[in-house]
């Protein structure tokens, strides 16, 4: 079952697994497409390259027809590939026969303007019709319905038919139905366009939790400001082609966080762009270990969110939140880790490899006289 809706995990025992290379969720390699036939023959897609990694938010922009649906139902399957190559969850579309897109497309959740709602079916059964494959028992099927249906604000018209609901309603409805599944990937043509601004932030922050809790691609296409606040990149469409594709680093996000920092006070604007631009972004449940006494140290932490407990011989020698760092000892000694970092509460932190950490102190005299105060207060 999709964990998307159920509680909280309880804290995990052990570390988070190492981060490894994953395949994209989407890849896009010299992409043409062509409408019509002989002389009517349109090229409306020209030589298009796109990575999606699996969590990210991607807004796609761009005038009436640049292309943006047309690239979107193509990387659904939707539409067969032409020329190019296109893979989608590990799959080379333009391989694939027509029965196996089916099953890729079975793997997406789709909302595109027209939502083809089932006039004759309540709003739950709309979304009951998504999970027909799931063979899971009908109260479970009910239940989930229910409570992403209750999520997008539908809770008092989970039964109602589709004639009954307003364009907002019937919108997030079909959301609901293209999500219900927690697929790996998304695919919205103006999924907002119908919605008033509530009903835009609680389904950008659904879309958002799906990218972060089930890393989720998302491929939006949008004019609405406030979703792009919640991009991870954003790909700018012109005349058939994408002439911009920005990831939104964290980096920006990052910098103003240690911005607000005594440390990294100490670094020009330029330098702590550098930083935040190699520092990333990692969560820890509550309990786990972040570093271990007496391993060798390989990175460096500034804790965004929660709080830490440092410990060194089983007695707590501190406690740590939002703004403190740890890590930086062993990395500037070159010993071995000299406490043990725990995280008593869900956790966020930005983290900065060894060698990165270096060319910093490296970079900075007063970055490195600040770190080495704090060094030696706590060596
Ligand atoms: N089914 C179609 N047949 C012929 N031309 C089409 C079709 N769909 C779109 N087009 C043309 O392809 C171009 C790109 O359209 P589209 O992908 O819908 O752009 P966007 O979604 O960015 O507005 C436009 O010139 C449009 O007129
Ligand atoms: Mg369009």
């Amino acid at each position: 079952m999709c964990a998307m809706l159920a509680e909280p995990a309880a804290p995990a025992a052990a570390p988070i697994a190492p981060l490894v290379s994953v395949e994209p969720a989407v890849r896009v390699e010299g992409l043409n497409h062509f409408y019509g036939e002989g002389a009517a023959r349109n090229q409306v897609l020209f030589d298009n390259h796109l990575e999606v990694p699996p969590g990210e938010l991607v807004v796609m922009t761009g005038p009436s027809g640049a292309g943006k649906t047309t690239l979107l139902t193509l990387i659904g399957g939707l539409r067969s590939v032409q020329a190019g190559r296109l893979e989608v969850l590990g799959r080379d579309l333009s391989r694939l026969k027509p029965r196996d897109l089916v099953e890729v497309r079975r793997e997406i959740g789709f909302v595109f303007q027209m939502h083809n709602l089932f006039d004759a079916l309540t709003a739950y059964e709309n979304v009951k019709m998504a999970m027909q494959l799931s063979h899971e028992r009908p109260d479970t099927m009910r239940q989930r319905g229910v409570e992403i249906l209750s999520r997008l604000g539908l809770g008092h018209r989970i039964d109602y038919k589709p004639r009954s609901l307003s364009g907002g309603e019937r919108q997030r409805v079909a959301i609901a139905r293209a999500l219900v599944n927690c697929p790996h990937l998304v695919l919205a043509d103006e999924p907002t366009a119908a919605l008033d601004r509530d009903s835009t932030r609680i389904v950008v922050e659904l879309l958002k939790s799906m990218t972060i809790e089930h890393d989720s691609a998302v491929i939006m296409v949008t004019h609405d400001y406030r979703i792009i606040e919640s991009a991870d990149r954003l790909v700018h469409m012109v005349d058939g082609r994408i002439v911009s594709d920005v990831v939104l680093h964290d980096a920006l996000r990052i910098c103003e966080f240690l911005r607000a920092v005594d440390l990294f006070r100490a670094l020009t604007p330029t330098q702590l762009t550098d930083v935040a631009e190699k520092m990333k972004k990692r969560k820890y449940e509550a309990g786990e270990t972040i570093i271990r006494e007496g391993e060798s140290g390989e990175e460096f932490f500034l804790i965004s969110d929660g709080e830490v407990d440092v410990v060194r011989a089983d007695h707590e020698v501190a406690r740590l939140g939002r703004g403190d760092f740890f890590g930086e000892v062993a990395l500037i000694s070159g010993e071995p880790r000299n406490a043990t970092v725990l995280a008593t509460q869900p956790l966020d932190t930005f983290v900065l490899g060894k060698t990165d950490f270096q060319s910093a102190i490296e970079s900075s005299a007063p970055f490195r006289d600040q770190l080495y105060r704090v060094y030696f207060s706590r060596h």
